[in-house]
C-alpha cells in the first residue's frame, strides 16, 4: 500500500454542505452540538455554515449564532463558505479562522448558483482572497461541476485544470475539485487529476465528492493512487446542493474513515466518535442517513 498517502486529512462539510439541503429547518443548538461532536471525534478542519444570502439558503440563517455558540478547540479551523464580501463582512465579525471561495468551473452552473458568470466569479474570489488574506484568514476555494454540470455536461479537464491555477494564483491554499452532481467516476478523476497536476501540486488539492451514483468511495481511491491526501466528506452522509438538480449526499465521513483505516491510511478520526454525531443529528433530518457503514453500525448495536 505504499503508493497511498501515509496520511489523509479529512474536510468536514456536514454541517454546511449536509444541512443546506435538508428540508427540515435543524435548530441552532443542535448544528452547535454536531459542530462540536465532529471536533471531539478528532477532525481538524471543519466547514460550520456559510455566509450566503439566507433568501436563497434559509437553512444557513443562523451562521452568526452557530459560530457564536460553539466551543472552539485547539487544534481545529472553524471555516465557513463566503460568496461575496458582503459575506466576508459578516464571516469575520463570526471569527471564523478561514473562509471558502465557490466558483464553479461551468458557466450555467455558476450563474444559478451564484447569478454570477464564472469569469465575474473569478473576480469576485479574486476581492474576497485579497481581503481575507490581509486579514490574516487562509482561503479555500471549490471547484463546482469539475466532473461535469447538471445544464451542460461535460466539463473539459483543461478548462478545469485552467480554473485550478487561477485559483492557486488568486490566493487560495488548496483548491477542492468538486463533482457538485456525483458524476465521476475513477477513469475521470484519473483524467481530471492528470491534467490539473501538470499545473498544480497535488498537496494544493482537495476532492469534494458526492455519493449520488455510489462512485465516491472508489473516486477517492483514484485520487489517494495520484497522490492526493485531503478530502471532504460529510457525517452520515449528509448533503447536497440547493441549485444542482438531483445532487445529493456527500461521501460519508463514516464510509471514508472504515476505507481508510483499512488501507493502513492515519486520518485521527475516531469511527465511533463520527457516528456519535451522526446518531445525534438523525433524529432531526425526517429521515435515515446514507453512510452505509453508520447504517452498519447501527444495525450492529441495535443487536447488542
Ligand atoms: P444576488 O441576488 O445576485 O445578490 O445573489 P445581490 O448582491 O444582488 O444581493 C441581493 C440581496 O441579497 C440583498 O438583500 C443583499 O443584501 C443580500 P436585499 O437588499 O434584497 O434585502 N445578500 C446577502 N445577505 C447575506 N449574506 C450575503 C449576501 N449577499 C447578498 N453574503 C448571492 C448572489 C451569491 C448572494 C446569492 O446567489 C447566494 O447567496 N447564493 C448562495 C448559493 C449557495 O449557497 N449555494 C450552495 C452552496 S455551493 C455548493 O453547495 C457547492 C459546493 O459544495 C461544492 C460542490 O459540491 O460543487 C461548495
Ligand atoms: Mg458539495
Amino acid at each position: 500500500m505504499s503508493r497511498f498517502p501515509a496520511k489523509v486529512r479529512i474536510v468536514e462539510v456536514g454541517p454546511r454542505d449536509g444541512l443546506q439541503h435538508e428540508s427540515a429547518f435543524v435548530p441552532t443548538a443542535e448544528k452547535i452540538a454536531f459542530v462540536n461532536r465532529l471536533a471531539e471525534a478528532g477532525h481538524t478542519t471543519i466547514e460550520v455554515s456559510a455566509f450566503v444570502s439566507p433568501k436563497w439558503v434559509p437553512q444557513m440563517a443562523d451562521a452568526a449564532e452557530v459560530f457564536a455558540g460553539i466551543t472552539r478547540r485547539p487544534g481545529v479551523r472553524y471555516t465557513a463558505l463566503v460568496p461575496n464580501l458582503q459575506g466576508l463582512a459578516r464571516a469575520r465579525a463570526a471569527r471564523v479562522d478561514e473562509v471558502a471561495v465557490f466558483p464553479a468551473a461551468s458557466e450555467t452552473f455558476s450563474k444559478r448558483n451564484i447569478h454570477r458568470t464564472a469569469v465575474e466569479a473569478l473576480a469576485d474570489a479574486k476581492r474576497i482572497s485579497d481581503e481575507a488574506r490581509a486579514a490574516g484568514l487562509r482561503v479555500r476555494a471549490y471547484l463546482s461541476t469539475s466532473f461535469g454540470c447538471p445544464f451542460e455536461g461535460a466539463v473539459a479537464p483543461a478548462r478545469v485544470a485552467d480554473l485550478t491555477a487561477r485559483l492557486i494564483d488568486l490566493g487560495a491554499y488548496e483548491v477542492a475539485l468538486s463533482d457538485t452532481i456525483g458524476i465521476a467516476h475513477p477513469r475521470l478523476v484519473s483524467d481530471v487529476l492528470y491534467e490539473v497536476t501538470r499545473r498544480v501540486p497535488s498537496t494544493s488539492l482537495a476532492l469534494h465528492f458526492h455519493d449520488t451514483r455510489g462512485t465516491a468511495l472508489v473516486n477517492v481511491y483514484a485520487g489517494l493512487e495520484a497522490g492526493v491526501s485531503t478530502f471532504d466528506a460529510s457525517a452520515g452522509g449528509l448533503g447536497g446542493c440547493p441549485y444542482a438538480p438531483g445532487a445529493t449526499g456527500n461521501l460519508a465521513t463514516e464510509d471514508l474513515v472504515y476505507l481508510l483505516d483499512g488501507l493502513g491510511v492515519v486520518t485521527g478520526m475516531r469511527l465511533e466518535a463520527i457516528a456519535a454525531a451522526s446518531r445525534a443529528i438523525e433524529p432531526h433530518l425526517g429521515h435515515p442517513l446514507p453512510s452505509r457503514v453508520f447504517r452498519a453500525m447501527q444495525a450492529t448495536a441495535a443487536r447488542g
